[in-house]
């Protein structure tokens, strides 16, 4: 956000600046959604007080959703109704982590995850995970990093910043393992309709049922409705674990705004088309990211297979004089980028990756030639 902001002000100030640090869609909300939100906005009732943990009707969509989506039988009461997922991220740790309890954490991983994880008096505990295995995490490595203390599993598919997407065997060993190990799941399935190729997303608790009473799934309409400015977001969990983390919530936030749980409603009930179009644009800005990514010198991409994201190495350039200057590592060289090319990516230190960085494809494909043309070139003097 940072750098993103950075990116943002010179823009303002008139430089033709690409910027790759975008965390959601570049589409708008489709109509339909939008609409619905704005008769909710004349609707006398959505302008109360509303249960904290979400508007029925919403609740029940939630329902009706994942059995569509992911063949997850659930019922309302397992939902709670957040301020977008990252809310639910939050909730999820502070009801599940005492003092001192370890988290399982694979990197790289998401800026949010360890901060919250602290904030709920719990130790983010890193596992780093490589190119060579796409950053997918193995048993092993869990097993490897398990102690007395370990409480939860940061799980994520596909994921943010690698695009890395886990095969339905591999999320079944984690699975087996979290419960042969009575350790809880936190899976996080925002980006789940972002699958590209041959890849699919699975469900944790579906593909693991004896799961279901220590996970807890999050999502929300951001990434799938481009809906990110809208904040709705939900947890599913065990009915103690969703009433406390609702205690939790009726303090601190009360319900979601009511006109944007209308329009998640609007969302989660019409039908999967807008995301549909979103796939098509990701996938061939995905490709072509690659390609021209892995034709610069210096520079590794594994291909991404999910969310909007390629995560490149860039650990051969560092060190090198680039126009006199020389980035020791991935922050430095985002510096440099946006100085010498007015192009901004997000280095990977941010996401326990030293010497990567994420390129967001969620930007128009002829921005995204240009931005890549750019470092190409600068590179290349
Ligand atoms: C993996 C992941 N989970 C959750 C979120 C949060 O989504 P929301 O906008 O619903 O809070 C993000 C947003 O970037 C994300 O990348």
């Amino acid at each position: 956000m940072a750098t993103d902001s950075r990116a943002k002000a010179m823009a303002a100030a008139g430089e033709d600046v690409v910027n790759f640090t975008a965390g959601e869609p570049d589409f708008p909300t489709p109509d339909p959604i939008v609409e619905a939100a704005a008769a909710a906005c004349r609707d006398p009732r959505n302008h109360k007080y509303t249960p904290a943990v979400g508007l029925p009707d919403l609740r029940e969509a939630v329902v009706a959703k994942t059995a569509r989506d992911s063949g997850y039988a659930i019922e309302a009461s397992q939902v709670l109704v957040t301020n977008g997922a990252k809310q639910a991220v939050y909730e999820a740790f502070a009801t599940l982590l005492d003092p001192g309890d370890e988290v399982l954490l694979p990197a790289p991983y998401w800026v949010t995850y360890p901060e919250t994880i602290k904030l709920a008096g719990g130790v983010p505990v890193e596992i780093v995970t490589e190119e060579d295995t796409g950053f997918h995490v193995t048993v092993d490595q869990l097993e490897a990093a398990r102690t007395s203390r370990t409480k939860v599993l940061n799980f994520v598919s596909p994921s943010n910043p690698t695009g890395a997407v886990y095969t339905r065997d591999e999320i079944e060993a984690i699975g087996r393992w979290a419960v042969d190990h009575d350790i809880w799941v936190v899976t996080d399935e925002i980006y789940e309709h972002l699958v590209y190729g041959a890849s699919k997303h699975f469900s944790m608790p579906v593909v693991v049922p004896e799961l279901v009473d220590q996970c807890i799934v999050l999502n929300g309409v951001a990434k799938t409705y481009a809906m990110t400015g809208w904040r709705v977001g939900w947890l599913i969990g065990p009915i103690d674990v969703v009433k406390a983390a609702a205690g939790l919530q009726s303090h601190c936030t009360s319900n979601v705004a009511n006109v944007t749980q209308r329009a998640a409603i609007a969302a989660l009930t019409g039908d999967l088309s807008a995301v549909a179009m979103m796939r098509a644009a990701f996938d061939r800005r995905r490709r072509k990211m690659l390609e021209l990514l892995n034709e610069i010198p210096g520079v590794e991409c594994t291909e991404p297979h999910g969310a909007f994201y390629a995560f490149p190495s860039f650990k051969a350039v560092l060190g090198r004089e680039i126009r006199g200057r020389t980035a020791r590592n991935t922050v430095e060289l985002a510096e440099l980028f946006l100085d010498e090319a007015s192009v901004a990516i997000v280095a990977g230190e941010a996401f326990g990756a030293p010497g990567y960085a994420r390129l967001s494809y969620a930007l128009g494909d002829d921005e995204l030639v240009d931005g890549i043309t750019r470092l190409a070139k600068l590179l290349a003097e």
